[in-house]
């Protein structure tokens, strides 16, 4: 743990509980290192912290419909990128039908995420079905295809150079959110050895140092007869995600992330209960998040804090850009009109600035910046 220079004070008219009992009348931005884990500052603005009148510069925050990209024939390495820096590549991929080429990245550890179709992961652990929802940690170096039963769509994040490891969760102990229990892993099973059957040429694409190498066997290479060890593909659906809450307090992001790499995280969100407590917020507080690039994929739901967002958009927030609800959102601030959210998203926060790729240019939704613009 760093040693933070040490100041705890509070200053003019200020509610001494972040995210409750705000003065009549004013917007709370937090300002704070680490993501929401470190040192914070909670200001108390008379104007919420959005409500520009221009904007101009690269901080300007974007939206792609992801959905509208075209479908591809090619394997994974032919997927669209979407963000990229030196340890993450995000891609959005969709896969029109069953792989014809085995893949394998020697770049690094690829998390899967399926956001509309189904099929079947052949990998050299076994078999595995995937379905919305789904999460699949693919470690670096293993060689896989899916086998689709229908067109499929799906996030992929490269831990670059990195693994994925799971969240020290705290004072909650590691059974909470979701226990390791609920970790499938694939199966030499029946559809698995089945496949095996197959006697044709296969071709592997492996990629390395982003570029792809062509491997040909004259024969299936998925027939392992049997494994043993403590690394495996592993899969978890969200609808097994029991997220933390407060009735009394908003929590930040941080509390529902899932997946860590060395310099990034991936967080999920799902349906939970609404704060009740009456001076506690209801909607995302504003942030600048200085410290993190921000991504959000949705995938299912009604974006409680968002308008004109709709499953399958992936929005970006550089570190440094001010954000937080969207005018609508923020008339219910302190009372919300149903119990419960109805959200699916998954977010990657990444602890260097990323790039944009240009293949998602085509689909951006440029008026995005200007979306905060409705008088509350
Ligand atoms: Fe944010």
């Amino acid at each position: 743990m760093k040693r933070y220079i040490p100041v705890s004070r509070v200053e003019g008219n200020a509610s001494r509980q972040a995210h409750c009992d705000l003065p009549e009348g004013t917007y709370e931005r937090e300002m704070s290192k680490e993501g929401f884990f470190g040192p914070a500052a909670f200001f108390h603005h008379r104007h919420p912290p959005t409500g520009w009148s221009d904007f101009t510069g690269p901080l300007q925050p974007r939206a792609f419909d992801l959905a509208k990209l075209p479908a591809g024939a090619g394997g994974p390495w032919a997927a669209h990128e979407a963000l990229v820096n030196a340890h993450c590549r995000i891609r959005y991929w969709r896969l029109g039908g069953s792989m014809e080429r085995l893949a394998r990245n020697a770049d690094g550890d690829d998390l899967l995420f399926v956001h509309s179709g189904r099929g079947d992961l052949h990998c050299d652990f076994g078999h595995l079905g995937v379905e919305p929802g789904d999460y699949v940690v693919l470690p670096r170096g293993t060689m896989w295809r899916i086998d689709c039963a229908s067109p499929m769509e799906l996030l992929m994040v490269e831990a670059t150079n990195a693994s994925y490891t799971l969240p020290d969760k705290g004072l909650v102990g590691n059974h909470a959110i979701f226990d390791a229990a609920l970790l499938d892993a694939p199966k030499l099973d029946a559809a698995f050895t089945a496949q095996q059957g197959d006697s044709r040429a296969w071709t592997v694409e492996v990629k390395r140092r982003n570029q792809v190498s062509l491997i040909t066997y004259p024969y299936n290479p998925l027939d392992v007869l049997g494994w043993h060890g403590e690394l495996s593909v592993v899969r978890i659906n969200v609808r097994d995600f029991r997220p933390l809450m407060s009735h009394r307090y908003h929590l930040p992001p941080s509390a529902h992330t899932t997946f860590l790499s060395n310099r990034f995280v991936v967080c999920t969100f799902v349906p939970r209960p609404f704060e009740t407590d009456p001076g506690a917020l209801k909607v995302p507080f504003f942030h600048n998040n200085d410290d993190y690039d921000e991504v959000l994929f949705y995938h299912a739901g009604d974006f409680f804090s968002r308008d004109n967002i709709h499953p399958g958009m992936m929005t970006f927030h550089p570190g440094g850009f001010t954000h937080g609800p969207h005018p609508k959102a923020l008339t219910r601030m302190l009372k919300q009109d149903k119990p419960v959210t109805d959200e699916v998203a998954v977010m990657i926060d990444t602890r260097d600035p990323l790039d944009v790729a240009d293949a998602v240019r085509e689909v951006e939704w440029k008026e995005y910046v200007h979306s905060w613009k409705a008088a509350p």
